[in-house]
């Protein structure tokens, strides 16, 4: 077993036998993700993928918060006339052209990105307290990480919309039941149970799996496609005045 802590900290790459387990471990800010900590989690990711001895990745939080979505405070940079940097895109493309069967485990907290992510996983466990959701459009952006072809193709149109037009949480038994979740475990047993089900999809012949993963996952260009013109979208809007009162509105909570 190895552990490597990357991103001060915020993201810690552990190699369990074959299973690469990627966490974001940022629990003061609930893991809101830094520029930083997506960078990290794309290296770790394409280093992953490319090593022979990897068979399986896992995207883990912490207890209680997955992941509270991209940092706001980088958002708010950026609508300030900041350079937003090429680091989420990246760890999207990584997200979405991965060769490796992919799980995660969700406990809590899971927003914006802290949602998305699961639509690249292959199997997905949540805690019961945990509640998915995607408030893009109340913050003026747009859905990210391919969310706009995904999750209508996954949950159905109704169901997409409720949860990427209209932000309503989706918590994990509903979220399970929808087809968006693989299953819905107890609390203090997620991390056992997600290295679990990662060591068997490690354990099973890997060009087999691969074989499998590739049929079902599809050609992806249409996912990559759309992770572009979303990227595109979401950029312009992250300057919007829509954008940048509800960025200001989270910045300046509790001190009024
Ligand atoms: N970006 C930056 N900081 C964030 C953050 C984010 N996305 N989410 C949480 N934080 C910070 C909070 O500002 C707070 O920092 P502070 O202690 O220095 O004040 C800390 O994390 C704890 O968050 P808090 O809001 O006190 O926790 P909570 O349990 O009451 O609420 C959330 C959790 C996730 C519901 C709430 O923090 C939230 O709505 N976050 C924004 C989510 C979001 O819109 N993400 C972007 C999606 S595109």
């Amino acid at each position: 077993m190895s552990v490597t802590a990357l991103a001060g900290g915020h993201v810690v790459v552990e190699r369990r036998g074959a299973v690469q387990a990627i966490r974001m471990n940022r629990p003061e800010k609930k893991n809101a993700i830094t520029r930083a900590m997506y960078a990290a989690m794309a290296g770790a990711l394409m280093q992953g993928d490319a090593d022979p001895a990897v068979r399986c990745h896992l995207v883990l939080g912490v207890p209680g918060a997955f992941s509270a979505g991209n940092d706001i405070a980088d958002f708010m940079a950026v609508a300030m006339g900041g350079e937003g940097g090429m680091e989420v895109f990246d760890f999207l493309m990584a997200l979405a052209k991965a060769q490796k069967p992919m799980v995660s485990a969700a406990d809590g907290i899971a927003v914006g990105i802290g949602t998305t992510i699961h639509l690249h996983c292959d199997l997905t466990l949540a805690t019961a307290r945990t509640v998915f959701s995607t408030p893009f459009v109340d913050l003026g952006l747009v859905p990210e990480a391919g969310s706009s072809l995904l999750a209508p193709r996954l949950l159905g149109h109704q169901r997409a919309f409720a949860l990427l037009g209209l932000g309503e949480g989706l918590p994990a038994e509903k979220a399970r039941d929808a087809g968006l979740i693989h299953d819905v475990i107890a609390e203090g047993e997620l991390d056992a149970a997600a290295f679990a089900l990662a060591d068997r999809l490690a354990a099973k012949p890997p060009q087999a799996l691969k074989l499998a993963r590739d049929f079902m996952r599809g050609d992806r260009g249409d996912v990559i496609a759309r992770i572009e013109a979303e990227g595109r979208a979401f950029r312009e809007r992250l300057t919007s005045d829509e954008a940048r009162q509800a960025f200001v509105a989270f910045m300046s909570r509790g001190k009024a």
